[in-house]
């Protein structure tokens, strides 16, 4: 079976061009921004986090990949996305929480990750692709999940499709929700 992130990184791979405008919203360890710095060889990634040693171990990962020139590291809330993003964006992804072995009360939180999600959706290209990962097993995660469903079901379904992916018989597995904004 697929991981649930391949899921959701497919999305983004079906409908960002070479040349497109991606946000990495949540950096961390810069998984996620190596695979976009990929996608988009000719085009441009807004990779964010809260935490110096992200941007360090994000630089570290692209540096050993050869990869990032097409990337900016910045260090700031996602909430803030658009002081640093003044063009519309084909695609973007948070895979929410806190960094894997790291300090747990680092973690997304429920109103800025709101905030983040709907300028990034106001960003959205007419084709593009938002994917959010939810980790519902720790409380804020849970929270960040019920808030995130009731924002996307109330999005109007003449310009976007809303979904979410889950595993049903795993208890507190991570899911995610895709919002694509119609053509
Ligand atoms: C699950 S990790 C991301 C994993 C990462 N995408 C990767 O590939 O390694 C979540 C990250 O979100 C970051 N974060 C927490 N609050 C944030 C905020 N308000 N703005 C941006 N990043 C934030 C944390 O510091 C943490 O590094």
């Amino acid at each position: 079976m697929k991981t649930i992130l391949t899921v959701a990184k497919s999305f983004l791979i079906d409908c960002v061009p070479p040349n497109g405008i991606v946000g990495d919203f949540t950096m961390g360890n810069g998984h996620d921004t190596l695979f976009l710095s990929q996608l988009v060889p000719q085009g441009k990634v807004y990779a964010f986090d809260i935490q110096p040693q992200a941007l360090e171990s994000t630089r570290k990962l692209l540096d050993e990949n050869q990869a990032g020139d097409n990337v900016q590291l910045i260090c700031a809330c996602h909430s803030t996305l658009d002081d640093y993003i003044h063009e519309p964006i084909d695609g973007g992804m948070f895979n929410l929480g806190y960094l894997p072995w790291s300090d747990k009360t680092v973690t997304t939180k429920c109103e800025t990750t709101l905030t983040a999600i709907e300028k990034a959706v106001a960003l959205l290209k007419p084709g593009g692709a938002l994917v959010v990962m939810i980790y519902p097993g720790h409380p804020e995660g849970a929270r960040e999940g019920q808030r995130i469903e009731a924002y996307a079901k109330e999005l109007d379904r003449k310009k976007f499709d809303a979904t979410l992916y889950r595993i049903f018989n795993i208890p507190d597995c991570p899911y995610f929700v895709a919002i694509e904004k119609r053509k």
